[in-house]
């Protein structure tokens, strides 16, 4: 398999903000053609106009809820059959909802939590992998987290769903090899948008991390990390598409920290 020949057409879930929107900008920048799934339709709408603009590519936009697993299986059809197949599946979306402990925060919010993050993920899996089993060709890229490997005491139900997500990566990683498929995994840590970057209303960074993250906050974050600064979405868009290019044929159900040697 030559993937650099083939592997031209990609869709990316949680493409209109930060980190996701960084993988469609570096996916465009090497000529591919993607469909970008959000739940924030003007957002993705502006992402995709521009990337058109900027690159010259095929970028389309689809506004979805990974929540809801019809509406994705949905989006992902139409998108699939407007890229004209699918080599690379790209899925961003998701993301703390709020933060507090596990008695603190009140269960109906930890649910939410789990559906976005844990939900989100099956119900992209679900509707986009069966296209790469039958195509006998594909990959699979899920952004997780570190907090699958080290829980953070204040988001308990996404680090829950994430170390599901992880357990989702591996088991798919086993079923869906044989098919020459390989699924992967990339876990930033403290990754915010860079200052020049638009995030959407539905960015994390714009709704529950907008007051969250004080300086103080910051801080903390970043004196966790060894290299003593935070990551930037280009830098996990950089991991996502090595995974997603020739020199990743062989890595399967691996799951890639880009943190800093925040935790080894
Ligand atoms: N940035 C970090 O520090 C960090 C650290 C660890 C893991 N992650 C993971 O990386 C991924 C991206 O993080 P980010 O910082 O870019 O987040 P972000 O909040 O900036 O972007 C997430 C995108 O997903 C979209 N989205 C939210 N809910 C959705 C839904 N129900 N359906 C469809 N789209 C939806 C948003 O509109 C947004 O465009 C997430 O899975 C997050 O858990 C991020």
């Amino acid at each position: 398999m030559d993937f650099e020949l083939t592997a031209k057409r990609a869709i990316v879930t949680g493409g209109a903000s930060n980190i996701g929107r960084s993988i469609v900008r570096t996916l465009a920048r090497e000529g591919w053609s993607i469909a970008l799934l959000d739940i924030d339709a003007p957002a993705a709408q502006s992402v995709a106009a521009l990337v058109v603009d900027d690159f010259g590519v095929e970028c389309r936009s689809f506004a979805v809820d990974v929540t809801d697993r019809l509406a994705v299986a949905a989006a992902m059809h139409e998108a699939t059959t407007a890229l004209g197949g699918l080599d690379v599946l790209v899925h961003a979306a998701g993301g703390p909802l709020g933060n507090g402990t596990f008695f603190a925060r009140p269960p109906e919010d930890q649910e939410r939590d789990i559906r976005l993050n844990l939900f989100g993920a099956l119900n992209v899996a679900w509707a986009g992998i069966p296209t790469m089993v039958a195509a006998r060709s594909g990959r699979v890229v899920i952004i997780a987290s570190d907090t699958a490997r080290q829980p953070a005491l204040d988001l308990p139900a996404y680090s829950i769903a994430k170390a599901g997500v992880t357990a989702m990566i591996r088991l798919l990683a086993a079923e869906v090899g044989p098919s020459n498929v390989a699924v992967n995994g990339v876990n930033p840590m403290f990754t915010p948008p860079t200052d020049d970057e638009p995030v959407g209303a539905q960015s994390r960074w714009s709704r529950s991390g907008k007051d969250y993250w004080t300086p103080e906050r910051r801080d903390a974050a970043v004196a966790k990390i060894p290299m003593g600064r935070a990551g930037t979405p280009q830098e996990i868009a950089d991991a996502v598409v090595f995974l997603a290019g020739a020199g990743a044929a062989f890595i399967n159900g691996q799951i890639l920290s880009v943190n800093g040697g925040g935790i080894v």
